[in-house]
């Protein structure tokens, strides 16, 4: 019932695009998408390389720095975000605050915004110093800072950083570990993580990060802005997809297993059942990064011995999706959380913590995404406009005579 012409007329002309399907609002020479063809580059490299060959950090530091590093490049940067891994001593009572059974997400958002308490000194965006020691200490804090959440979560104590691992690594221990026994990282599980976090690593203008920029915009900080972008990301039409998946695999096992059940359900539009993990605004093909987790999946699972009966109902669901035309003529594939669960449950994360695994790997495409626009000259202060379609003028009523 939108007369959308006659409020154009009205209102001047304005771009109407809700979502902005169709609005490009910065340019970005990060990440590059194609959706069409299923690509996906991080400054030009193709993500199937950099999940074949490269690591976390070193993908990190081309995203943020535009260019792979060297190997000496590369070792500098690594040895900074390990002397920034530990959280100021007074940070432990934060996580007493929040109810035992809290979501981790949230716990993790403000953590991160309260980062701009702890450190008011790497506050000014256009110092270049300060924004540089803002991504260290970002880049180093928030995996502790999740492993925190967690401990807290299941009443363990906290582990404090252990310097002389790695960086998925340490967070493996202090997620898993506990206090005086010795927890043996297990290297097929580290480089499982380390690649999904790859994976995940920048999507360019995604919700989360077109809100970290929108922030960021008003020259907030990079604490904060980030912040706003966990915030984003907890939606389940977002990153909280991952943990949505799994509910909807345990769902249907407790129903019987009758997956073309549920797909008619979803067909129907049931009580608003959608395929959860299918899906995307841009890829209408298949995610090239749903296509390196399936595999990963496969190979995990079988490496670390755990036959999981949701892989075989996700393998289903999807076979029969991509043979029935409600999905095929909507072009809805399965995105990079369809299977991405299914590995985390393997390596012993409890479902709430999924979504806090995706903030991990997207840290690095936040914390560039606000550097590039804090730096471009062309960046204003983001602020859509609207089409008015409520009351015309009227005059205030007395309450005694409403
Ligand atoms: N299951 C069933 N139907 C779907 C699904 C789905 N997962 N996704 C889209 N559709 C349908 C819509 O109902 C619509 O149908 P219609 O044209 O008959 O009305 C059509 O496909 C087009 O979908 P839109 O909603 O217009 O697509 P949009 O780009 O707005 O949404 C989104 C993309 C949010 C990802 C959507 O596909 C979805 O909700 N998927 C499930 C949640 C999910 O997996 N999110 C993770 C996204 S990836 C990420 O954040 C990493």
């Amino acid at each position: 019932g939108l007369d959308v012409g006659a409020l154009l007329k009205e209102t001047g002309y304005v771009t109407y695009d809700p979502g902005f399907v169709n609005t490009a609002a910065t340019s970005s020479e990060i990440t590059y998408i194609d959706g069409d063809e299923g690509i996906l580059r991080y400054r030009g490299y193709p993500i199937e390389q950099l999940a074949e060959h490269s690591s976390f950090l070193e993908v990190t530091y081309l995203l943020i720095y535009g260019e792979l590093p060297t190997s000496d490049e590369l070792a500098e940067f690594t040895d900074k975000i390990r002397r920034h891994t530990l959280l100021h001593e007074d940070f432990r009572g934060f996580f007493d605050g929040f109810p035992r059974d809290a979501h981790p997400m949230p716990v993790l958002s403000s953590a991160v915004s309260a980062l701009s308490t702890f450190y008011q000194d790497s506050l000014d965006p256009f110092d270049r110093d300060q924004v540089e020691i803002s991504t260290i200490r970002m880049l180093a804090k928030v995996p502790t800072i999740a492993s925190y959440a967690y401990k807290k979560s299941i009443g363990q104590p906290l582990l404090y950083p252990d310097n002389s691992l790695g960086y998925v690594e340490d967070f493996l221990r202090m997620t898993f570990g506990v206090p005086a026994t010795k927890y043996e990282v297990d290297p097929v599980m580290a480089k499982a993580l380390d690649m999904l976090f790859i994976l995940h690593a920048d999507h360019e203008q995604n919700c989360s990060t077109s809100t970290v920029r929108l922030v960021g915009s008003a020259n907030a900080n990079m604490f904060v802005s980030v912040a706003a972008g966990v915030n984003a990301l907890m939606g389940p039409l977002h990153g909280g997809a991952n943990q949505a998946v799994l509910e909807m695999l345990h769902q249907i096992q407790a129903d019987g297993g009758d997956v073309k059940a549920f797909v008619n359900k979803v067909k129907n539009r049931e009580a608003g059942v959608k395929l959860m993990g299918f899906g995307h605004r841009v890829y209408k093909n298949y995610d090239p990064r749903a296509a390196i987790v399936k595999k990963s999946a496969q190979d995990v699972l079988s490496r670390m011995a755990k036959a999981d009966p949701l892989l075989e109902l996700a393998m289903q669901l999807e076979e029969i999706a991509l043979a029935d035309d409600f999905f095929v003529s909507r072009k809805l594939y399965p995105n990079v959380d369809f299977y991405t669960g299914l590995i985390y449950k393997a390596m012993g994360f409890p479902t709430k913590m999924f979504t806090v695994l995706f903030a991990l790997g997207r840290l690095p495409g936040w914390i560039a995404q606000w550097r590039e626009m804090i730096a471009d000259p062309a960046t204003k202060i983001g602020r859509p406009r609207q089409l008015y379609t409520g009351a015309a003028k009227r005059d205030y009523v007395g309450i005694e005579q409403r």
